[in-house]
């Protein structure tokens, strides 16, 4: 696999992009951009499935993205990506494929023809649908069960951030008589707070864990189980399902409902999978269907469309732009949507779990830098918060505005001005506005990219996260990084489990003077 990958500083293309940096397009100008070119927005903007992309206020010229688009190709991005598209094993550190985006394909009876490499897929493919089909029949029966009030995904990181951000995202589209819980933290007050509103009886329990042993997940599984059997409730089977790749782990912990997935799919990619269960129960399986199929066009897009109009390789190739020559450290998405109000904490798992990394796929040292850290709230919010360093601080931050043209409440003259203030503020940040040596000067030339969708549904949504999951697989790509992994989260993991039988004894030996004086202290 390697062999078909160049790291990006062993190009050719990135060479020509560093001198273009150190000339004029480094000191590129947006307002002088629009004047001398009437096509800018047109040749900067397009359409992708269910999401239309302006990239035109961004520090770029065409020269450069032909030279990016070039060092793509150089990169060998289009045949990394049809590597994943046929199965290979991509994540080379976990010698695993990643296809979660089988999890969207429709069923296609060419595949059983096709040849033995794809014949995998073929097979795995007969798996997911098998393994939908029973999870989509069960949420049917559990919203048809009006006893069922309260549903609890009990999961943290993956099994957690994408259904929750889902959930909330399509709430328009969530069945009335039923509320959606989710407890991650193992800060006890998170599960506490939920279990004081529901009861045993009426509750469904959901235990979403890929591996079935993270310690945040199983401390909660374990507490709300008890509560469960304390408070009187029978039949762990109708009450709690787990949703997991380690079904024997979920029955030796007692719960015998299951649906399963398969290594292939990363935590941060799961949502499509029985972890997105909740997602299905909440907007039932024809919404979550039309999820899948948002995604799986954005999937043949990214599969299919030529690199220059490809939106995903696009936004991929905009960030290694702006992370390795203009070294912009960080990247702020401020989504004009109360609903997508949980998608930037989900895209700061997406991104940074997957390419915040400092050695390539060979294990060597990075010379230079990788994923940008991601943060955001939503607008307006952010415009009487944070905004105020984006105009006028000293580090310039690209953002990313992700708006929607029809709302989905009738509250008149808001939709309007949720959507003038997005554009305003895109506005401020490229124009500026000028006050020689005083406080009300905004440097202006400040970079936005502007998502639209038209609205927020099932499909649209399943869109927009794969555009980014995409996107973040490009810029992986040119960095040389195994995208797939997470080492990262290890250490902390081993330590806090030589830590807890030390705060119950109190045995200092052999650690850090400050881990001893502060556990120390928190025992006394
Ligand atoms: O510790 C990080 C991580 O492994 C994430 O990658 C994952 O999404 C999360 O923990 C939860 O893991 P699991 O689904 O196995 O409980």
């Amino acid at each position: 696999m390697s062999m078909m990958r160049t790291r990006c500083d062993q190009t050719a293309a990135w060479g020509q992009l560093q001198k273009a940096f150190q000339g004029d397009a480094g000191r590129f100008d947006l307002q002088t951009g629009f004047a001398t070119d009437p096509q800018r927005f047109e040749r900067f903007s397009q359409d992708a499935p269910h999401v239309f992309a302006d990239l035109s206020k961004n520090l770029i010229t065409h020269d450069v993205e032909v030279l990016l688009l070039t060092l793509a190709r150089q990169c060998g991005v289009e045949v990394y990506r049809d590597a994943m598209f046929q199965g290979e094993k991509i994540n080379n550190t976990e010698q695993r494929s990643v296809q979660h985006f089988l999890l969207r394909n429709p069923l296609d009876p060419l595949l059983n023809k096709a040849p033995s490499a794809i014949k995998n897929i073929a097979n795995d493919m007969a798996m997911v649908h098998a393994t939908r089909d029973a999870m989509l029949a069960y949420a049917e029966q559990v919203r048809a069960d009006d006893r069922i009030t309260d549903v609890v995904n009990i999961g943290i990181g993956g099994s957690d951030l994408g259904p929750q951000m889902a959930v909330l995202a399509l709430d328009q589209f969530v069945m009335p008589g039923k509320r959606f819980h989710f407890v991650s933290n193992v800060d006890g007050d998170e599960l506490a707070q939920v279990l004081a509103q529901i009861e045993p009886r009426s509750t469904l329990f959901l235990i979403a864990s890929k591996t079935f042993t993270t310690p945040e997940t199983m401390t909660n599984a374990t507490s709300a189980k008890h509560w469960f059997e304390a408070q009187g409730g029978v039949d762990v089977a109708r009450h709690f399902c787990a949703l997991t790749t380690e079904v024997e782990k979920a029955r030796a912990f007692g719960i015998t409902t299951t649906f399963g997935f398969w290594d292939w799919v990363g935590g941060r990619y799961s949502l499509w999978s029985s972890i997105g269960l909740s997602i299905a129960l909440a907007i039932g399986a024809q919404g979550f269907h039309d999820l899948l199929s948002g995604a799986h066009e954005m999937d043949a897009h990214f599969r299919l469309a030529p690199l220059e109009r490809n939106l995903p390789v696009r936004l991929g190739m905009l960030d290694v732009w702006y992370r390795n020559f203009h070294g912009f450290s960080s990247r702020c998405v401020a989504p004009y949507s109360h609903a997508l109000r949980r998608l930037p904490a989900y895209l700061q798992q997406l991104e940074m779990e997957s390419n915040g990394k400092r050695v390539d796929q060979a294990g060597q040292l990075l010379p230079f830098g990788t994923s940008p850290v991601v943060w955001g709230e939503p607008g307006t919010n952010g415009q009487h918060a944070f905004f105020q360093l984006l105009h006028q601080g000293t580090d310039v931050i690209p953002l990313e505005f992700i708006a929607v043209k029809a709302a989905a409440h009738k509250m008149p003259g808001h939709q309007e001005k949720l959507l003038v203030n997005a554009l305003a503020q895109a506005q401020a940040l490229m124009n500026g506005r000028t006050d020689p040596g005083g406080h009300r000067d905004f440097p202006g030339n400040r970079p936005s990219t502007f998502l639209l969708l038209d609205q927020l549904d099932p499909a649209s949504l399943g869109a927009l996260i794969a555009l980014y999951e995409h996107r973040v697989f490009v810029s992986g790509a040119i960095w040389g990084i195994d995208s797939f992994d997470q080492w990262g989260v290890e250490l902390g993991k081993v330590l806090a489990k030589d830590l807890e039988p030390r705060l119950a004894s109190g045995d200092l030996l052999g650690i850090d003077g400050s881990t001893a004086g502060l556990l120390n202290r928190i025992r006394t």
